[in-house]
């Protein structure tokens, strides 16, 4: 008889708290969809599943890079045009300072990378709740114990300041801010980025600020960039082109380190050792950078003004509808809806699968205050399709727990 192996190869324990709610749902998607259901995807941040195209500009340059032959490994930080592109578009939004540029696979590497560059077993960072989950796996991964600070639900999700300076340790490093934030929409004021960095000056923190929104601004507001008013403050800017310039399968994103040079030194060190060791970033697609970040920037006035609707559209259908309420988002591509309901909202939003076909994220994969319950609606798909989700929800919902509260 042949030897075979009898013990199971186990996972690593830390990767118990690993959850990334968006995807997690698929599965279940998947097997309601095996059944012969059409599913609505509401559920994840892809324009591309919606009527929004790459800007043609751009995928002519990764093509004509490619029929160029630049498909060997890139510079590990990202090719030299891309770079100096980068650091114009920030110093264009008054980002001044800047010690050092990087190109990564989407943001998503971004923050693996300058999280693991920072921190010791028992150290920590502050991320928000509800936050984008991508931080909660990569500091499960890290095997660092989360450390959250509330955004404000009636303060318009903005963060809760004084909740922050209650859960700093002795051994927080560093703090991130969503702005506009995913999952719910809201853009912080000139205020508000004034007093993050003050609180990061005084307790010598580094700030991760996630402007991958920057762009998608649905109303008058101005978005403000968090490093351009703490020139002193270390902060770590993330961008990319998944979604503001519509190409998130290309896997662009991009780091800027700003702050005083002698502080944030050996810190720019352990993330270029990170950067090196994993070669580069997606080559040829670096090459539509400097194209998206200095031509035509038409295609947003387009998107925009299709996501201002998509807004108002799902701002009016929750604030009629029985149990469901909603801060109207003023960035990005979604909403972050409060139910009162007499179930967790992970139940509702499974059986809203099964009996409805509607793909929404439910808000315990966020992180919401306790007693809270909401979900997450991505409001990309076209009007017609929106309306025809929320009136299946709708139905769903009086179906369940009645017509009124
Ligand atoms: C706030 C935020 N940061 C980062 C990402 C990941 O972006 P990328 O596609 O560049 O990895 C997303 C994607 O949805 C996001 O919402």
């Amino acid at each position: 008889m042949p030897l075979t192996q009898s013990r199971e190869i186990t996972a690593a324990a830390r990767l118990e708290n690993v959850r990334y709610a968006i995807r997690d749902l698929a599965c279940v998607a998947a097997e309601v969809g095996k059944q012969g259901h059409k599913i609505l995807p509401l559920n994840i941040g892809d324009p591309l599943n919606f009527d929004f195209q790459t800007p043609p500009h751009m995928i002519e340059a990764v093509y004509k890079a490619m029929r160029q032959g630049k498909n060997g490994y890139a510079p590990s930080s990202g090719i030299p045009q891309a770079l100096d592109a980068i650091r114009g578009a920030a110093v264009r939004k008054g980002i001044t300072n800047i010690q050092d540029v990087f190109v990564t696979s989407g943001v998503s590497e971004s923050v693996d990378i300058c999280l693991t560059a920072l921190l010791n077993p028992g150290e920590d960072v502050l991320t928000p709740s509800p936050d984008y989950p991508l931080y909660s796996a990569v500091l499960a991964k890290l095997d660092i114990t989360l450390n959250t600070y509330d955004l404000n639900e009636d303060d318009g999700w903005q963060p809760d300041l004084d909740d922050s300076r209650r859960k700093l340790t002795p051994r927080t490093r560093g703090i991130v801010l969503i702005n506009p934030n995913n999952p719910t929409g809201s853009v912080c004021s000139r205020k508000m980025l004034e007093q993050i960095a003050e609180l990061a000056r005084r307790h010598n923190l580094i700030i991760f600020a996630d402007e991958i929104y920057d762009k998608l601004i649905l109303d008058d507001d101005e978005h403000i960039s968090l490093a351009s008013v703490a020139p002193d403050v270390p902060v770590v800017t993330f961008g990319g082109l998944s979604k503001n310039y519509l190409a998130p399968g290309w896997r662009i994103g991009w780091g800027i380190i700003s702050g005083d040079a002698t502080i944030i030194k050996p810190y720019v060190e352990g993330v270029n050792k990170l950067l090196r060791a994993r070669l580069c970033a997606n080559h040829p697609e670096q090459y539509a950078i400097q194209p998206a970040l200095e031509g035509p920037q038409d295609h947003l006035i387009e998107v925009r003004r299709k996501l201002r609707s998509r807004r108002d559209l799902t701002v009016d259908w929750c604030n009629s509808t029985p149990r469901v309420s909603c801060v109207s988002p003023r960035g990005a591509f979604y909403a972050y809806p409060r139910l009162d309901i007499p179930e967790g909202d992970d139940v509702f939003v499974k059986e809203l699968l099964v009996q409805k076909h509607v793909l929404v994220v439910h808000g315990s994969g966020f992180g919401q205050k306790p007693g809270t319950k909401h979900f997450r609606i991505v409001f990309l798909p076209d009007e017609k399709t929106l309306t025809a989700a929320y009136a299946g929800i709708a139905e769903f919902m009086s179906a369940r727990y009645g017509k009124s509260i």
